[in-house]
């Protein structure tokens, strides 16, 4: 393609090209969006047909198209579908497309993109998941990166062939967006900079979470909690599943099981521990059921080609869907949610919302799993109306939206909690996410680390599985294992089926108890080194879970590094599985926190890397808890002698930290003769640490050894090397 175009000109329209069975179609207009962002629009693109819904703004031109800029879509059309593809001129290592099966490593892929509820990962072979993020990350030899944005929420397919990124859609032309940036760090700034980051998140997300379809009376929660407590495991969230509602009515209570909520809620509260409740999109047709009524006396729910009330089957039978691409729709749902959380609810998981529809009474081959492709949406606002095959990949993000807000309206002063199984590139503003309905088996285990690192890679950086495994029976081993680096994923959660054994951290034998306890102490006692990357997530969209590469991003050894992974820049986490994990050269010290890690062949091995400072607290049984009685400050030193990390600190809830009530510190640590004196640097926020933080330990990482010493962030720490 002749570059002259677009280096000189923002707009430009050249000649379609007509080939017999697929039209080139020709840029309208190629222009400057960002720093080293650019937008590709084809000719004949129509927002009207192919709304935006996964920007967090809309792109404004800024400025020249780079004169080096060398990444040009191309587009075609064929029988009203519309592809582009990204030549590649060289090696180039891929990432990115999302929720994915297979490796980390992207070249020679290809996944559908349309949300399906996938049991298993089983069908086509786990190459159709629950989720859509059209976006691929490049990262060329020399440590450079580039991603590609296909701005669409049409059926799609991503092939990333390791010369080309193809993007074949079944709808309207859309556009195309280009980072080309220094480092794939930078590379995911941009795509934040594009689709946003996540919000902060109250503290007590980052503790684990269990949950298990269903815990499915108050006794039986308060048992799970006491349980918790009695045997001190620390825990911070029960999950309430399906079994809670009335005959699965979503916003209901089971009269028998669950009769009083709120006390329920309050009980957990007590015991430091918050209530989680499922809320799925369908609504069961009963017209004696009052969010039914509600619903169609609000005309929301979405209707046929003929105008009836479009129904399908989930949980509680016969059930209508709102049509959240309608603003109303999305109004009247976050409304549901007020009375629903005032009984003392603390967050809430979005499931089934592909939306995932039971249709196996028809006969194979007319099953969808979802609703028919030609069933209307209505839109409004900025979207317009179309098809289901258009909206189907944008639902569970217009769902989450609605939630989301019907969430912080409910509770302005609280940070909302919202878990989604379905979601669209950009959807991390909204929501976390876990990756459905995983099985309990090795396999599984394994691939939940290149899962989560990509879900990381593609701007959602709050996401985990169901640790254990979700179907089928686990064993002691499997749980142990699992739990042993799943301990250090962003989303901690343990999750079971109904009908599998108990998957509790007691559940499998005293040795496994054991094995559980150390895990949870590890990431309680990492809480405020998590908590401050979580804090940079949402102010840069760097993933809190990251691939080894990170380290090292010229080092091409490391590209296909898929069972070790990073917790921010700092700490590499290598799980007990991993067999010959290919790391990063450069110092790593071993880093231990707890008693007995060392000797439990189920703990992830920790490595801090040269030059870093990482924070921890002591072990909390909630993260309600003071952590810094005293604070721990890991310290590695570089090659120089050097050393630095830093501690986000704010209330653990609420938006004072918007506020400036917070506090950023910048530890220094410098090595001189037989000494390391470690400082503040740098405090950004107007919190007084001095509140939250008393004593500190520091322990200094040389070659093997660990020097020790304690005094005050004031003060400064003076440690001794002889
Ligand atoms: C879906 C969810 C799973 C949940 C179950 C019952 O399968 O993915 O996590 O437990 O529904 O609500």
């Amino acid at each position: 393609m002749n570059l002259k175009p677009v280096l000189f000109s923002i707009f430009f329209i050249s000649t379609v090209i007509l080939k017999s069975t697929s039209q080139e179609v020709s840029l309208k207009r190629t222009t400057s969006v960002g720093n080293r962002i650019v937008e590709f629009i084809p000719t004949g693109f129509d927002k009207n047909k192919t709304p935006s819904l996964i920007f967090a703004t809309e792109p404004k031109p800024k400025g020249k198209v780079p004169t080096d800029w060398s990444l040009i879509p191309e587009f075609t059309f064929n029988n009203s579908k519309a592809s582009a593809v990204l030549n590649l001129k060289e090696d180039i290592s891929l990432y990115g497309g999302g929720e994915v099966t297979g490796p980390l490593l992207r070249n020679g892929q290809a996944i559908k993109l349309w949300n399906t509820d996938t049991g298993a990962y089983s069908v086509e072979g786990g190459k159709r998941l629950y989720q859509t993020h059209p976006w691929v990350m490049g990262v060329r030899k020399d440590g450079s990166a580039f991603g590609i944005i296909f701005d669409s929420t049409w059926k799609a397919e991503l092939i990333t062939n390791s010369d080309q990124i193809i993007y074949n859609s079944e709808g309207a032309l859309f556009r195309v967006y280009i980072i080309d940036r220094k480092s794939p760090q930078e590379v995911m700034k941009g795509l934040s900079e594009l689709t946003g980051t996540i919000k902060l998140p109250p503290r007590w997300a980052l503790g684990y979470h269990q949950c298990r379809f269903s815990y499915d009376s108050e006794k039986r929660v308060m048992e799970i909690a006491d349980t918790f407590r009695e045997k001190k495991i620390p825990a911070d969230v029960v999950w309430m599943d399906i079994d809670y509602m009335q005959g699965y009515r979503v916003f209901t209570f089971d009269s028998i099981r669950f009769p009083n909520p709120k006390v329920l809620n309050n009980n957990l509260h007590k015991k430091g521990f918050k209530a989680i409740y499922m809320i799925d999109p369908g609504v069961k047709v009963d017209k004696e059921y009052s969010v039914y009524k509600s619903g169609t006396k609000n005309n929301v729910w979405v209707k046929k080609n003929n105008g009836e009330e479009y129904h399908g089957k989930v949980w509680p039978g016969d059930c209508a869907f709102p049509d959240f691409t309608n603003p109303k729709t999305r109004n009247w749902w976050s409304g549901l949610y007020k009375d629903f959380l005032n009984i003392g609810i603390d967050g809430v998981w979005n499931d089934m919302n592909e939306p995932a529809v039971n249709d196996n009474d028809f006969p194979e081959g007319k099953r969808l799993g979802t609703m028919p492709y030609d069933t209307p949406h209505k839109g409004g606002g900025n979207l317009p109306k179309g098809d289901h095959l258009l909206y189907h990949n944008a639902y569970g993000r217009l769902m989450v939206e609605a939630s989301y807000d019907g969430i912080l309206k409910t509770n302005p002063a609280k940070r909302p909690f919202l878990l989604t199984r379905s979601n669209l590139l950009g959807g991390q503003r909204y929501a976390a996410t876990w990756t459905g309905d995983n099985y309990a088996s090795v396999e599984h285990m394994k691939l939940s680390v290149p899962m989560s690192i990509t879900l990381g890679l593609s701007g959602q950086p709050f996401s985990g599985p169901d640790i254990g495994g979700f179907l089928g029976d686990t064993s002691g081993d499997l749980w142990a294992n699992w739990l042993g680096f799943g301990a250090f994923m962003p989303f901690a959660r343990g999750h079971a089926c109904a009908g599998t054994n108990d998957k509790e951290p007691w559940a499998f034998g005293p040795e496994i108890e054991k094995t559980s306890r150390i895990a949870l102490e590890r990431r309680y006692r990492l809480l405020p080194y998590l908590y401050t990357l979580f804090y940079q997530s949402s102010k840069t969209g760097m993933p809190v879970m990251a691939p080894v590469f990170f380290a090292d991003t010229k080092d091409s050894r490391l590209r296909a590094e898929e069972q070790a992974f990073l917790l921010g820049a700092n700490l590499l986490v290598i799980p007990a599985f991993a067999k010959d994990p290919i790391l990063p050269s450069g110092i790593w010290e071993e880093l231990n926190l707890i008693e007995g890690e060392k000797q439990d062949k189920y703990q992830a091995k920790l490595s801090i890397r040269g030059g870093s400072i990482i924070p921890a607290g002591k072990v909390i049984q909630n993260a309600g808890e003071n952590s810094f009685d005293p604070l721990s400050l890991f310290v590695c030193l570089d090659a120089s002698g050097k050393a630095n990390g830093e501690l986000y600190l704010d209330s653990g809830d609420g938006f004072g930290f918007e506020k400036g009530d917070y506090v950023l510190l910048t530890f220094n640590a410098e090595k001189k003769s037989d000494t390391v004196f470690v400082k503040i640097s740098k405090v950004e926020g107007k919190r007084n640490s001095d509140e939250d933080v008393k004593a500190v330990n520091v322990s200094v990482m040389l070659e093997g050894k660990i020097y020790t010493g304690s005094g005050t962030l004031k003060d400064g720490i003076t440690i001794d090397l002889k």
